[in-house]
This record gives C-alpha cells, sequence and structure tokens, in this order.
C-alpha cells in the first residue's frame, strides 16, 4: 500500500498589486525588486480569509467530488484565522464534513512539506484512505506596509492536495528537519499576554538569504540519496517560492536544468506554506507535469525549518 497525490487544486485572490503600486506606498522601485527577487507582482486579499483562501483551493482539488469521504484535513499555514478553531476544522465545516481528523500545522514556508510529512505518516500508520493538505497564507496582514524590506517579498493565496491510498508508491521520501537556533532571524510575534499588537513580520533577509541556499541544497541532496534517485531522473524541481536568486542557486548546486524548473513568483511573491501546493497545481494544469513523472519539492522557513520531498505522480 502507498499513499498518492492524486489530484491538485489553487486559488489566489483577484487584487493584484505590482511593484509600480508599491513605488507608491514605499521606497523602492520594480527594477530593484525584479533584480533582487524576481517578482513582479503579488496577490492580496481583501475580504477573503485564510480559510475562505483554502477552501476555495480544495474544492478545486476536488473538482466536484464530494468532501464527505476525507477522513484527515491538514492546514499548514502561519496566517491562521484565529488561533482556535484551526483553519482545517474551518475547512472541514465549509466542506461539510463531520468525520474527518483535523489541525493546523505550524512550520512558515516548509509548512506544506511538513504537513505532507505528517500525512503521509497517519495515513500509513492509521490505514486512512483520504487525506486533503493545505497550504494556505494570509501574509499581507503580519506585513508592516512601512518597511520595505519586508512587504515586497509576499503575498496571499492557497494550494492543496488530496492523498490517496494507492497500488503504487506516490510519495518515496523525505527529508525534513528544524534548527531553532536560527529563531531571531525570521519571526512574527504572536498575540499574548505581553505582546500588544500590531504583530509584523521581521527578518534579516540577507542573513537568511545564505543560510537558505545551502540547507535547501543539502536537504535535496539528501532526500535524493535516501530514495536512490538522481538529479537527472527529476522531471521538475518545485521549489518554495521566495527568491529567483535563491532558486537559482539551488538548482544550479544540484545540477538541474532551468527547463526544469518551476517558477511562479514573479506573479504571486513568497506565499509561505500555500507556494507550494500553488506551483505544484500550475504545472499540473498547464502540462509541465504529468503522471508517472517525479517531481521534487524544497522548502524552507521560519524556525528555521526545512523539507524535500520527491513524489511521483
Ligand atoms: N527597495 C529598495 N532598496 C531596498 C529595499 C527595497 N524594497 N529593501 C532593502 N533595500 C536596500 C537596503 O536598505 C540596503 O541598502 P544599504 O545598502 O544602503 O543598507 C540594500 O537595499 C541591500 O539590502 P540587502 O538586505 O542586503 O539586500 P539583499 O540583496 O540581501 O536582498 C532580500 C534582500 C530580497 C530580502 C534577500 O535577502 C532575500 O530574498 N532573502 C531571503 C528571504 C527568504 O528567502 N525568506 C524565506 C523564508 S520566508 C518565511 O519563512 C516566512
Amino acid at each position: 500500500m502507498g499513499i498518492k497525490i492524486v489530484s491538485t487544486g489553487s486559488y489566489v485572490p483577484n487584487k493584484v498589486l505590482t511593484n509600480f503600486d508599491l513605488e507608491k506606498m514605499v521606497e523602492t522601485s520594480d527594477e530593484w525588486i525584479t533584480t533582487r527577487t524576481g517578482i513582479k507582482e503579488r496577490r492580496i486579499a481583501e475580504n477573503e480569509t485564510t480559510s475562505d483562501m483554502a477552501t476555495k483551493a480544495v474544492l478545486k482539488a476536488l473538482s466536484g467530488e464530494s468532501a464527505e469521504d476525507v477522513e484527515l484535513f491538514l492546514t499548514a499555514t502561519a496566517t491562521p484565522d484565529m488561533f482556535f478553531p484551526s483553519t482545517a476544522c474551518i475547512v472541514q465545516a465549509n466542506l461539510k464534513n463531520k468525520r474527518a481528523l483535523a489541525f493546523d500545522i505550524s512550520a512558515a514556508c516548509t509548512g506544506f512539506i511538513y504537513g505532507l510529512y505528517v500525512a503521509d505518516s497517519i495515513m500509513r500508520s492509521k490505514n486512512i484512505k483520504k487525506g486533503v493538505v493545505i497550504g494556505a497564507e494570509r501574509f499581507s496582514k503580519i506585513l508592516n506596509w512601512e518597511d520595505r524590506t519586508t512587504c515586497i517579498l509576499f503575498g496571499d493565496g492557497a494550494g492543496a492536495v488530496v492523498l490517496e491510498q494507492s497500488e503504487e508508491e506516490g510519495i518515496l521520501g523525505f527529508d525534513i528537519g528544524a534548527d531553532g537556533s536560527y529563531g531571531d532571524l525570521l519571526y512574527v510575534e504572536s498575540v499574548g499576554s505581553n505582546n500588544k499588537p500590531p504583530h509584523y513580520l521581521y527578518m534579516k533577509g540577507n542573513e537568511v538569504f545564505k543560510v537558505a541556499v545551502r540547507t535547501m541544497t543539502d536537504s535535496a541532496k539528501r532526500v535524493l540519496e535516501k530514495t536512490g534517485i538522481s538529479a537527472d531522473e527529476i522531471s521538475m524541481l518545485v521549489p518554495h517560492q521566495a527568491n529567483v536568486r535563491i532558486i537559482d542557486a539551488v538548482a544550479k548546486r544540484l545540477g538541474i536544468r532551468d527547463d526544469k524548473i518551476f517558477v511562479n513568483l514573479n506573479r504571486y511573491g513568497n506565499t509561505s506554506a500555500a507556494s507550494i501546493p500553488i506551483a505544484l497545481d500550475e504545472a499540473v494544469r498547464e502540462g509541465r507535469v504529468k503522471k508517472g513523472d517525479l517531481v521534487l519539492m524544497v522548502a524552507f522557513g521560519g524556525g528555521f525549518t526545512w523539507g524535500s520531498c520527491i513524489v511521483r505522480l
């Protein structure tokens, strides 16, 4: 018995915020943002919550099928609607499912890979037939829109996958981990009794950059080694979409050709836990990947956390 990604879905809000719009808000330029990050525009949720976007992504992944028989809803998010109920429980209620195990995972931009890892483990050990893993974020709510070093980087959106038990093995292996000693380079303070809002994202960008390249490369190499798959056999690299310079540096170190790298951060910026499932869904819908292909997903984020996973579609 294996576990397989049987379908994907994603949703981004309609409102587009371009680099030119940002030029009117902070001292920056389209040229600076494009050359340093590769980002041209991002989506902003105006009246939609994280769970609204997550629900729409799941509906797309289910493509008309009922959610009744889903036994597990897992949402990776750093921007849940509220502390509880979890975003996963709100999505479950929106989809009128009354039986599934439902909870959220917090691992910042690596959240979706953590979510896949946990869902894969629970489904195998507890004989769960159908699960949904979601990455959904509304980072626009935790950005300081006067801080040009962070507000230009992120966007909102959601992506989801449906996992099912299958004869054929679909999830081939993981490399996953964290190093909490880097916590002070990238964080958002929570609402707690000692903290007064607003709670903005804080990041030492250039230090994060260096660790991100090294950590993503090492993690991807470990998952290739563990699964005995060579970089040449990978049909598509679907990396966390933070910065095109990070993605290019990682792909180069892994020896993966440009035409085998999926990039959509030019349109969405960094959507944190949503970035990989949105990218995977677009890669599927654009026909860049097809059934039987090997896909390598690699992520890095606040914590620091990291994770890589190889799947056969
Ligand atoms: N527009 C114009 N100038 C800017 C802007 C801006 N938006 N932001 C910063 N600058 C200036 C800085 O003030 C600095 O000026 P100075 O030299 O006069 O001091 C100069 O540009 C260079 O700043 P750096 O921070 O050194 O620029 P860098 O090349 O490192 O690029 C960036 C910054 C894009 C943030 C990059 O470091 C990066 O992508 N870091 C990684 C982010 C990331 O991957 N995060 C992943 C995890 S996210 C998560 O988990 C939620």
